[in-house]
């Protein structure tokens, strides 16, 4: 069966139908920019935009990223304030006339991970945490998803640990691979002392150079592992997110 994913992040809003049977994309993806100031009404028109242009018609999956409590917005870090407390579920679902589940984006990337890609078969405690323009955080028991974790907000070093160890932070203040990996490391370490992961999969853009950063890193007990699903990991999780509510 084919679902649409939509991923809506940072940069750009991207989506394509998702085969559910193969976790991967059904068609190729098509994206436009992110409004900038990505404000709902004009997040929603891009959605519109995206879906439109397949011709969908059909149940439609949507990352959101941030807290997202039974298809309402909670918070809005890194898009616009305007998103805090919004009923996404029905602002997208009116403007597309499609039934639509909104969820948060790591938490949508960590459970195509989990069924498709690096942690398949995984049981115990595992994270997935995606670095881009924040810090998300899927936490995942015995393959179960305990959603909205959150903890690219945790403090570090007395900063917001999103705002010091996101690749936004590594091109904002021109960081090495060393130094940006040394953040990374630290973040790791500070999560492993709380929750004694077994496995840690890295994801977001970053993960494609993988072996620029993860051979940099020490002293994490925890097993590291880049994402396999890379940039469409949200797309199939929202996806997937839809399937199993239509
Ligand atoms: C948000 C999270 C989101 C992450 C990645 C953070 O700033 O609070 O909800 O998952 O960025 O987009």
């Amino acid at each position: 069966m084919n679902v649409f994913g939509v991923d809506i992040g940072g940069s750009g809003i991207k989506g394509a139908p998702v085969n559910l049977e193969r976790g991967d994309l059904a068609e190729p993806r098509h994206k436009v920019l992110t409004p900038h100031p990505a404000t709902p009404d004009d997040v929603a028109g891009c959605v519109r935009e995206v879906v439109g242009n397949f011709g969908w018609n059909g149940p439609v999956g949507i990352t959101f990223p941030g807290v997202v409590t039974d298809g309402v917005t909670r918070t809005a870090a890194n898009v616009d304030k305007g998103w805090i407390d919004v009923d996404a579920r029905a602002l997208l679902g009116d403007r597309l006339g499609l039934p639509v589940t909104v969820l948060n984006d790591a938490d949508a990337a960590g459970v195509a991970e989990m069924t498709f890609g690096a942690g398949a078969g995984r049981k115990g405690v595992v994270f997935l945490l995606t670095f881009g323009t924040g810090i998300g955080s899927a936490l995942f028991i015995d393959g179960k998803l305990v959603p909205n974790t959150e903890l690219g907000h945790l403090e570090l070093n007395g900063h917001d640990a999103e705002k010091h160890a996101s690749t936004k932070a590594k091109e904002d203040e021109d960081l090495s691979w060393q130094h940006w990996a040394h953040r990374v490391q630290k973040y790791l370490a500070h999560v492993e002392m709380l929750f004694s992961p077994e496995l840690f999969i890295i994801g977001g853009g970053v993960s494609r150079k993988a072996e620029k950063f993860l051979p940099l890193i020490e002293g994490v007990r925890a097993e590291i592992v880049p994402a396999q699903l890379q940039n469409n990991a949200g797309i199939v999780g929202a996806a997937m997110a839809a399937g199993a509510s239509s």
